[in-house]
């Protein structure tokens, strides 16, 4: 495993904690250099990456040192390969719900960086696409709002963004069904849908806190990477893992927290 240390490799840890897992954080393998391992595994899951969108718009070339030449180094490894992709290699403009067979067109330098990772995860790989991921651990939306929620009375959120949060544990879980399944593009994400506004509302009332949304647009936030207007993905495939609602989700993240 590759990138333990991040959201989603923690949750990959927990989950395949009874198999026998070398999970190697950034500071054991640099996934830009080749691999230190001696023997190949029998799967790999590949979840280091350049995550940060608004960065690889200034450093297009670092993002794709990682996300591209990482995963061409992951890949070399011989064995199997589970790559996680993202809804930002869709533009948003489709209008409904993403499937594996649309066109992907990213908007940002990130989105490229991961749709180029995908071809080089070569042909014996699995390219699971989720979206908006959020977990107990690391940077994400709703550690933020929580974090926010605490300090104000009120916070702007993003209102015409449509995605589909996603639990790093549902998406471990669903993980385990994916190796079981052919290899090729799956969509992963959270069943239903909503903007970042509708998330940070039900972040603040599943937590009870008092702080107020004021919805805002893309442009009144203003950062650097654009993103598409609905990236909700869903899958055409008829044996896709199903994963519970964003909703489910969240008051399994704040139980956990709780706890
Ligand atoms: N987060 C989302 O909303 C989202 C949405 C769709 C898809 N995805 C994809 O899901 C996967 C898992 O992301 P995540 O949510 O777990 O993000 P994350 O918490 O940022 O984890 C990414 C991990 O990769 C590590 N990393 C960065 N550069 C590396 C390098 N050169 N070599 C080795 N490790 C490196 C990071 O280490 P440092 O912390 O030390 O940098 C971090 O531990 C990624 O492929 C991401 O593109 C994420």
């Amino acid at each position: 495993m590759t990138g333990a240390g991040g959201q989603l490799g923690r949750a990959l840890v927990e989950e395949f904690g009874d198999d026998e897992v070398v999970a190697l954080t950034r500071a054991e393998w640099d996934v830009a250099n080749p691999s230190p391992l001696v023997e190949a595994p029998d799967l790999v899951l590949h979840t280091a990456a350049w995550t940060n969108v608004d960065g690889a718009e200034d450093d297009p070339q670092g993002a794709a040192a990682v996300n591209v030449g990482g995963t061409a180094n992951a890949a070399a490894l011989g064995a199997p390969l589970v790559y996680y992709s993202t809804d930002y290699v869709f533009d948003g403009r489709k209008g409904a719900p993403y499937v594996e067979s649309d066109s992907p067109n990213p908007l940002s330098a990130y989105g490229r960086s991961k749709l180029h990772g995908e071809a080089a995860a070569g042909d014996r790989a699995w390219i699971a696409r989720t979206s908006w991921s959020f977990g107990e651990t690391g940077r994400n939306f709703l550690l933020t709002m929580l974090r926010l929620g605490e300090e104000r009375d009120e916070v702007a959120v993003v209102d015409d963004q449509r995605g589909c949060p996603t639990y790093v544990r549902h998406l471990a879980a669903a993980t385990r069904e994916l190796v079981e399944l052919p290899f090729g593009i799956w969509h992963l994400a959270a069943a239903g849908d909503c903007t970042w506004a509708d998330f940070a509302d039900a972040i603040f009332e599943e937590a009870g806190l008092a702080c107020r949304v004021r919805r805002i647009s893309s442009g009144e936030l203003g950062a650097r990477a654009p993103r598409p207007a609905c990236s909700v993905l869903r899958s055409e495939r008829a044996d896709a893992p199903s994963l519970p609602h964003w909703r489910e989700g969240l008051r399994a993240c704040l139980d956990r927290l709780g706890s």
